[in-house]
């Protein structure tokens, strides 16, 4: 089922893009982007942006799975520019239960950043087991498991242009409880 169709996504990064480009004028931010789920978004976000950004990745480890009790995160690599005196802002795909986003945000925080700040394309509050600052915020969804435009199921369906729901029974390949890296 069609949640996001790429159109409506364009404009939620368009309206982004523009309430961090008035935030951050003249600061040179470093954009921390959460793998993979969020690289797509990232790169359509810089774009959007049309101003000077650093950007560098993490990569996080996550356990469970769309209908099983998550446990917290694990940084699994870091970034490679020091976010010290830097005004740094995490950009993920989708914040569930909010473990990844808590462990990158203690992460980070410990090297000292200027400022530190989120941007998540998709939240879904319903799903929220510790609470997690959201800066700039494009669509709240619903409690269902949504793929495509970078989001993924056993890594299926990143590469789909549009935002879905996975209906009932429609689990992709090899289900897992190992979420991995989303
Ligand atoms: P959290 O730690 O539970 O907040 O979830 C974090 C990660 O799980 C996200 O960065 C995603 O990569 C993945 N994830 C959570 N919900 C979904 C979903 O609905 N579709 C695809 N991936 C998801
Ligand atoms: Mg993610």
């Amino acid at each position: 089922m069609l949640l996001l169709s790429s159109q409506e996504i364009a404009r939620g990064v368009q309206r982004l893009a523009q309430a961090i480009r008035q935030d951050y004028a003249g600061c040179n931010p470093l954009l921390v982007g959460v793998l993979k789920g969020a690289f797509i978004f990232l790169a359509d976000l810089v774009r959007a942006l049309g101003m000077p950004v650093e950007i560098d990745f993490v990569r996080v480890a996550t356990y469970g799975s769309a209908t099983l009790p998550s446990r917290p995160a694990r940084i699994l690599s870091g970034v490679r520019i020091s976010p010290k005196g830097r005004d740094v802002l995490v950009v993920e795909d989708i914040v569930d239960t909010g473990y990844t986003t808590h462990a990158v945000l203690t992460y980070l925080q410990r090297l000292s950043p200027r400022s530190l700040r989120t941007c998540v394309l998709l939240d879904k509050p319903s799903r929220r087991r510790i609470p997690v600052p959201i800066d700039y915020r494009g669509f709240t969804l619903p409690d269902r498991f949504a793929v495509g435009y970078g989001l993924d199921k056993g890594e299926a369906y990143r590469w789909l242009p549009a935002i879905y729901a996975l209906e009932e029974g429609e689990h992709g390949p090899a289900p897992s409880h190992r979420r991995g890296e989303g």
